[in-house]
């Protein structure tokens, strides 16, 4: 039983001996692809492969055709929009995530942008603080109740939005729910995304809905680039000088919205997991669940049901 770790953004070590050590107790073989830089690479390692644990590294059709072998994928991490779900089932390949194991990680790193952006990005001018001031989530899982949780200890008043998420989650966690994203845009400061990029969300953050947020405004992305209506908030910035985009996941259009000195961070490299301790749950947890199906079945998590 040969399982492979495919990260083009390696775990952080601990995490690697943390897996190796499960999966070498359960008598299978760890095999390491890290930082590879062509897709051939992957293609020659899934080869023999039963099981893969990956990050955001791309599982599409071409891969699992290579991959004659494979039994399982587990997404270490939330996000499964870079596994070809409808071509994993056709391929009967179990395809899961490991939801909520790298939350706290993003969520903090959503803070920490929250901080530079209303510190003018520690240029020495004077700011804002984050206490008192309107914080939107947009998506109420595992990662906006961490968001929650970490804003209030900044005393900021927290507003939510979640069409899958019923009031009475957001009101235990002391947050307001809102029954739209125009509502949730309209009332709120900050706004922190936290949807996953789907047919629904793809290009779904537009003009018309940042357009209502209040003067001073900012939009933090922790979630996917791909949910964003880039030609329409380059518009929006042109637009409005007071409305600032810090982001985790580089835009498409980078070189773009680099006019916007001052108003605009993107992280070179998506880093809202990059901590050991997300790295540890995330990947322990993709191994634990590997072995999990392949001892007893058990598809708990399997997001292509
Ligand atoms: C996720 O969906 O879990 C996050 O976006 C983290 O992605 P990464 O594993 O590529 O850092």
């Amino acid at each position: 039983m040969k399982v492979l770790v495919a990260t083009e953004k390696p775990f952080a070590k601990v995490a690697v001996d943390g897996i190796r050590e499960v999966v070498e107790k359960a008598g299978y073989e760890l095999v390491l692809l890290e930082k590879y830089t062509s897709k051939q690479q992957l293609l020659d390692a899934v080869a023999d492969a039963e099981a893969i644990i990956i990050r955001s590294d791309v599982v599409d059709a071409e891969v699992l055709d290579a991959a004659k072998k494979l039994r399982i994928v587990v997404r270490a991490g939330a996000g499964f929009d870079n596994i070809d779900l409808a071509a994993a089932t056709a391929h009967n390949v179990v395809a899961m995530n490991t939801p909520g194991q790298n939350s706290n990680a993003v969520a903090e790193l959503a803070l920490g942008l929250m901080v530079f952006a209303v510190r003018n990005f520690y240029n020495g001018t004077s700011g804002t603080e984050l206490k008192g001031k309107k914080l939107g989530i947009h998506a109420f899982g595992n990662v906006g109740r961490n968001v929650a949780r970490v804003a209030q200890g900044f005393g900021m008043e927290v507003y939510a939005y979640d069409a899958y998420c019923p009031d009475e989650a957001m009101t235990a966690a002391k947050v307001t729910p809102v029954h739209s994203a125009n509502e949730l845009y309209q009332t709120c400061d900050i706004v922190s995304l936290h949807i996953p990029a789907t047919a629904e969300t793809k290009n779904s953050i537009n003009y018309a809905l940042l357009n209502q947020m209040p003067k001073g405004a900012i939009l933090v992305n922790t979630a996917r680039k791909e949910v964003i209506n880039e030609a329409e908030l380059i518009k929006l910035m042109q637009d409005r000088p007071d409305f600032k985009y810090v982001t985790d996941i580089m835009p498409a259009a980078d070189a773009d919205f680099r006019q916007f000195e001052g108003r605009y961070f993107a992280t070179p490299k998506k880093m809202g997991a990059q901590t050991a301790e997300a790295n540890i749950n995330a990947g322990i947890a993709a191994a634990n669940q590997i072995v999990d199906f392949i001892e007893n079945g058990n598809t708990r998590f399997q997001v292509n049901k």
